[in-house]
């Protein structure tokens, strides 16, 4: 595969299988993690989507000069996320490198907007995870696969979901913390203090605190 990719995307593209008929990179950016999964053939059709027309154009660029790949193999859209509106069954849409609110946006919209019973989601996401599972459990989606990946200082949780099929989602993802790893430990210990400092004026926060505190106990 030529296209490199770091560690938090490596890890992404090792959660996706051989089986869906396209993919969704919305918010793609560089376009890395869908010209991984095409040049390593796991689809065969990527839809690269991000709302800044530069990107697209740059990344159409990028991609003209890849001989191997051909336009049957992908589309460019200049698009907000929100307004995807979806081709087939069984894809994947993958939502990643954006924090958590933008995430429960996007699913919001795309919920509204198209039947989402057949399709998976992958989402990286930053911050608001609190808030993120706690949309996805009010909405009937079931995780089915989940990881803690770590880049540089940053740990990052990573949610493959699809709709009323599979595990239930825990709101502070506790199956995913291992505290015996340092980095887990230190993830851990980060949400804790950033919950400490709005738990002083939020209620909601003192309860979320309370939760990744007991994970201490377990
Ligand atoms: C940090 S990059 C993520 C790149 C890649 N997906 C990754 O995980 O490394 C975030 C990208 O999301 C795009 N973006 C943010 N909100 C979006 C939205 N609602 N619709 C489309 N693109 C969006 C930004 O323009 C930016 O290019």
């Amino acid at each position: 595969m030529k296209t490199k990719l770091g560690q938090r995307l490596s890890d992404i593209f090792n959660l996706i299988d051989f089986e869906y008929s396209q993919v969704w990179d919305l918010c793609c950016d560089h376009g890395k993690l869908g010209l991984a999964l095409l040049e390593s053939k796991k689809t065969k059709l990527i839809h690269f989507v991000d709302q800044v027309p530069s990107i697209i154009s740059d990344l159409d660029k990028k991609i003209q000069k890849i001989k191997e790949l051909d336009s049957e193999q992908y589309t460019l859209n200049t698009l907000n996320a929100e307004n995807v509106i979806l081709k087939d069954n069984n894809s994947l849409i993958c939502i990643c490198g954006v924090g958590g609110d933008v995430a429960i946006k996007i699913i919001d919209s795309l919920m509204k907007n198209n039947d989402l019973n057949n399709h998976d989601i992958l989402i990286s996401a930053q911050y608001h995870m609190y808030d993120l599972r706690s949309f996805l459990i009010t909405n009937n989606f079931k995780l089915k696969k989940q990881m803690l990946s770590f880049e540089g200082k940053w740990g990052y949780e990573l949610l493959l979901i699809r709709k009323n099929e599979g595990l239930d989602i825990d709101p502070i993802g506790k199956d995913l913390i291992e505290i015996e790893d340092k980095r887990h430990l230190s993830y851990l210990n980060k949400l804790i203090s950033h919950y400490e400092n709005r738990s002083r004026k939020d209620e909601v926060a003192k309860k979320v605190l309370n939760l990744y505190k007991e994970i201490h106990n377990q």
